[in-house]
């Protein structure tokens, strides 16, 4: 893995267009799968999915999902277990930088599931994005609004990562029962942040 000199600051790798399938095929194939294979990722696939989120993808640094008044509140967050090139732990992603800080070391696959009202099935996803959001960076400028636009831009972003995982022949899940604080701990969440949406991706057991 890239470091470049800042602590923990790991640069992901460029992301190459995937060969492409039409959208219709990507959208029928879409399924929440449930059952994973125990299968590394690549983190090239990872920086696919991280980027489909909430990457940078124009010169004014607006992003691959919509954000109302573009004031992107969202937060991505990668629980790694099963990624090449990276150990396990939860990082954030830095889409202006395109990379990734570590914030926590060790495998929390685990934890999440059972922050996710015992949901097992989760810690045998290779990856789990965490999607967080800042309702202040929206509500300072909306009011009330802001927050019904938070939720609205995590059905983007999740909508991103599971289509993506589509072209990139992975599988994933959404997940929304959870218990908020068990998973801002587990993701050592900045305490400004909440967790809205847990995004588990890997390969399908068959
Ligand atoms: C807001 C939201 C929250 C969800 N939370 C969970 C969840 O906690 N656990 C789960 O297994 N599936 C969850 N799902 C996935 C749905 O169960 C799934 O989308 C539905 O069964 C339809 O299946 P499909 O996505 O494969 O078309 C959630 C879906 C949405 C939109």
């Amino acid at each position: 893995m890239a470091k470049d000199g800042i602590m923990d600051l790991i640069r992901l790798p460029q992301t190459e267009p995937s060969p492409g399938q039409p959208l219709e095929r990507l959208l029928a194939q879409r399924r929440c799968e449930r059952k994973y294979a125990r299968r590394s990722v690549t983190l090239a696939n990872a920086t696919s999915l991280l980027w489909a989120a909430q990457g940078v993808s124009n010169a004014d640094d607006l992003r691959t999902a919509p954000s109302a008044g573009a004031l992107h509140p969202m937060e991505i967050y990668l629980a790694a277990g099963d990624v090449n090139e990276l150990l396990p732990g939860i990082y954030r992603y830095l889409p202006i930088d395109g990379a990734i800080r570590s914030v926590a070391e060790g495998d929390r696959r685990a934890a999440l599931a059972a922050g996710a009202l015992g949901q097992a099935w989760l810690g045998d996803a290779a990856l789990i994005l965490i999607i967080a959001a800042n309702y202040e960076h929206s509500t300072w400028k909306h009011g009330r609004r802001g927050i019904r636009y938070v939720h609205m831009e995590a059905g983007h972003v999740a909508q991103n990562v599971l289509l993506m995982a589509a072209t990139l022949d992975l599988r994933a899940a959404v997940v929304g029962a959870f218990d908020d604080k068990r998973v801002a701990s587990v993701t050592e969440l900045a305490g400004d942040q909440t967790p809205l949406y847990l995004l588990p991706v890997g390969y399908p057991r068959n």
